[in-house]
């Protein structure tokens, strides 16, 4: 990786990872792409190009216009969103990705884009979850994810492109929040906390999701794109995850920082139906022993530095 391309650049992800990338490779060999342009430091911190990801000939130009060697492509709907519009999710989520692969093809370009928990369905075993398994998704998201992995698989093998990716739990940060997840409650609940010592949440008690705080997932981008090929086993994608909690574990946790914090419930049938589909738990061993996964924070380390951090922003 020397110049990357990011696409939904100032999404959830690619907000941090586009200044966490500039960082470490330098600020002009970042470039930030999306569908529009903001105030935000990602936009405005190195070079930032507007690029519709259903364009393929502005994806194209855009990368060799800045002459990259690697594509991250992040621009998507999540779960929710895309169960409300199904057919703009399925044009944009793998009208977008085959863009962005055929980006790294004519670029020769190394490639990376996250797949998700919402892969798995209903029928796919709940507890640790294995890597290799069962992959029924019930969800226009979830049957985009399973594509997409798929689909990069082909590249690999078809086109040699040197595809990547991670299939990402509930991912939780401070800085840019997420729109239409299933695992939003699992960030609204921080910010509702410090506002109003109080959050409705939507999804039920006892349902346990995979969650994962930014700075690891960010960890886990560069660690598995600077990882040898040579010992990558799989590559699209890997289960990764730090922790996994329910609605009222994440409440009693939040508690020890905000006395007298109050849950509430009033389900979403659409959100909690997603979520039941999905596992309790996955098992990262394959990216643990292929490429050296390691997440730092766990739920307490996390709160912690989550209600310190909005604390001082809100
Ligand atoms: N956070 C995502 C969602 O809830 C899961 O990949 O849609």
């Amino acid at each position: 990786m020397k110049r990357i391309m990011i696409t939904g650049a100032l999404g959830q992800i690619g907000s941090e990872l586009t200044l966490k990338l500039r960082e470490i490779y330098g600020s002009d060999n970042v470039i930030a792409t999306d569908i529009r342009k903001n105030e935000s430091e990602a936009a405005q911190s190195g070079p930032f190009e507007t690029v519709d990801v259903t364009d393929l000939n502005a994806m194209v130009e855009t990368a060799k216009k800045h002459n990259v060697d690697t594509v991250m492509h992040l621009a998507a709907l999540l779960s929710a969103t895309a169960e409300a519009k199904p057919v703009f999710a399925w044009n944009l989520n793998m009208g977008g990705l085959m863009n962005a692969l055929e980006t790294a093809r004519e670029l020769n370009a190394q490639f990376f884009t996250p797949s998700s928990i919402g892969a798995f369905g209903p029928t796919t075993p709940k507890d640790n979850t294995p890597q290799d398994t069962i992959m029924r998704p019930t969800t226009m998201y979830g049957v985009n994810k399973v594509a997409g992995e798929l689909l990069s698989d082909y590249y690999f093998h078809k086109f040699g492109v040197d595809t990547r990716g991670l299939r990402f739990p509930g991912l939780i940060s401070y800085v840019t929040p997420p729109g239409g997840g299933t695992t939003d409650y699992a960030v609204e609940i921080y910010y509702e906390a410090i506002k109003n010592g109080r959050y409705t949440s939507y999804i039920d008690r006892g349902t346990y999701m995979d969650m994962m705080y930014m700075p690891d997932a960010l960890n886990a981008i560069i660690n598995l794109m600077e990882a040898d090929t040579a010992k990558l086993v799989h590559r699209n994608s890997f289960n990764v995850t730090a922790m996994s909690f329910d609605p009222e574990e994440i409440a009693v946790e939040i508690s020890k920082h905000i006395s007298g914090f109050e849950m509430s419930y009033q389900v979403d049938p659409v959100r909690q139906k997603i979520a039941d589909s999905w596992p309790n738990s996955i098992d990262p061993t394959a990216a643990q022993n292929e490429w050296g996964f390691k997440a730092e924070y766990d739920l307490a380390k996390m709160t912690k530095d989550m209600i310190e951090k909005l604390r001082q922003q809100l």
